[in-house]
């Protein structure tokens, strides 16, 4: 078969490209990395007329679309389904509404603010932890969710949300589906009517819309909502859309992320004890506390290298307004750009032995490029949330290790599944433990 080159770009011709997408709509990440297997680091896949999407896995392509010269780049037409579904909050927002919502947002996150959310988070998690009896099966992944749907709720928006959880959980599912379908649809049609009128996708956004009035009409409070009351910017909409943004984006990662962390330290049984061992002797038998993060080196590594190998958010998409050269790539306007996370995270030019599981490279001074690990994104639409999320994951972590094991059903493996997070598919059976 013959390779197209677009520039000196190299990808599959136009039928070929055909079969790409197919495979793109049944399993987009299994896709992604047999692109990259088959073509490198620098593929064009075009689609449409005169149209094409690039997916660039080298650190200097990240960093030149996310911040270099991240002026030309608006988010990729795949946002498209959902901010149908989610609106105009941060996440889906372009120019003055992003920057109104940013302005407002970002300061509940400064890193000196959030570390007041600390007693909250290590309550939350003291609390899920005391309801797992000793020696029995539990589903880890949904546990979790509850868990930082759990914090979400109560930190930011003053409600109790755990008992959403399972319904909020199976409405992303469908959400997430629907939205990889939606991708495809022609512009004009994927208004969120229509997604409201396909059947099961209909009563997830009616479960969520549910949940957002909810938080708005009955919470007590809450610093975040309280803020975005207050400043009296936003309308009923637009209080409805970041609220609805905040609920999901605030929580689905994390619990993907602690997710993967307790299935690969059930894995790696030697990263469990030495997360361990500085859990122990850090708190010395008592809860975390903010102050005690900066003292558990190994427990940031160890979520940090299961973002590597599972990042929550493993595609990141952008379409260019003008045309442009990506390091040494040349695009026309209007092309979509991919810098996935997922394909960084695993260029062995940068990342020895890719899938091996090993936290000791984020110990110590790091020699990589700025942009060969991207977790939280980059430039200004780096996540919000991020010094939140890592907080919150390494109190938790350490709040669980602390007194219980989580250990995976044997025989029962766990796979992904990437839509718009990458998340294990299904329940994760883990038997919880006393230590
Ligand atoms: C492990 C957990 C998390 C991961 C891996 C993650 C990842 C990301 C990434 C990669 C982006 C950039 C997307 C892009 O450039 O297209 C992003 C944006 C965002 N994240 Fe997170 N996130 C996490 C947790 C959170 C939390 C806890 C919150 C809020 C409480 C949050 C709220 C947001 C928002 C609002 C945006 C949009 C920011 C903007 O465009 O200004 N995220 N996240």
């Amino acid at each position: 078969m013959a390779l197209v080159t677009g520039g000196s770009v190299a990808g599959p011709g136009a039928v070929e490209a055909a079969r790409w997408w197919m495979r793109m709509m049944r399993d987009p990440l299994a896709t992604y990395g047999a692109l990259g297997r088959r073509y490198g680091d620098t593929v064009r896949v075009p689609f449409g007329v005169g149209r094409a999407l690039y997916v660039l896995s080298r650190p200097e392509h990240a960093e030149h679309v996310l911040v270099a010269n991240q002026d030309n780049y608006v988010k990729a037409f795949t946002y498209r389904p959902l901010r149908a579904v989610i609106g105009e909050g941060l996440l889906t927002s372009e120019g003055d509404t992003w920057r109104r919502h940013r302005r407002v947002v970002g300061p509940v996150f400064a890193q000196r603010h959030v570390v007041g959310f600390a007693p909250q988070i290590v309550e939350t998690a003291v609390a899920a932890v005391e309801r797992w009896p000793d020696g029995v099966m539990l589903d880890a992944a949904g546990e979790l969710r509850r868990l930082t749907l759990d914090v979400v709720g109560r930190a930011l928006f003053g409600s109790e949300l755990a008992g959403e959880a399972g319904r909020t959980g199976r409405s992303l599912e469908t959400l997430q589906r629907g939205a990889v379908i939606g991708t495809f649809l022609p512009g004009a049609t994927a208004k969120r009517g229509l997604y409201q009128r396909v059947p099961g996708l209909g009563g997830a956004i009616g479960q969520l819309d549910g949940l957002v009035q909810r938080v708005i009409r009955g919470s007590s409070g809450g610093e975040l909502l309280n803020l975005l009351r207050e400043g009296g910017e936003f309308s009923d909409a637009e209080l409805r859309d970041e609220v609805l943004t905040l609920l999901l984006a605030g929580h689905e990662t994390t619990a993907a992320s602690l997710a993967w962390t307790f299935v690969l330290l059930s894995r790696y049984p030697a990263a469990r004890e030495r997360l361990e061992g500085e859990v122990d002797e850090v708190l010395g038998g008592r809860d975390p506390r903010a102050d005690d993060v900066d003292r558990l080196p190994w427990t940031r590594a160890v979520l940090s290298e299961a973002m590597r190998i599972y990042p929550p958010a493993w595609t990141i998409e952008r379409d260019a307004v003008d045309g442009d050269d990506i390091a040494g790539v040349r695009v026309p306007a209007g092309s979509t750009i991919a810098v996935p996370p997922y394909l960084l995270h695993r260029n062995t030019d940068i990342w020895p032995n890719p899938e091996g599981f090993q936290p000791e490279r984020f110990m110590g001074e790091q020699q990589r490029h700025r942009y060969a690990y991207l977790p939280f994104g980059g430039g200004r639409r780096i996540c919000v949330g991020a010094g939140f999320a890592m907080l919150e994951a390494i109190l938790v972590l350490a709040t669980v290790s602390r007194t219980h094991r989580l250990d995976l059903a044997p025989g029962v493996p766990v796979r992904g599944r990437a839509e718009i997070t990458l998340r294990p598919a299904g329940p994760v059976p883990m038997r919880v433990s006393r230590r």
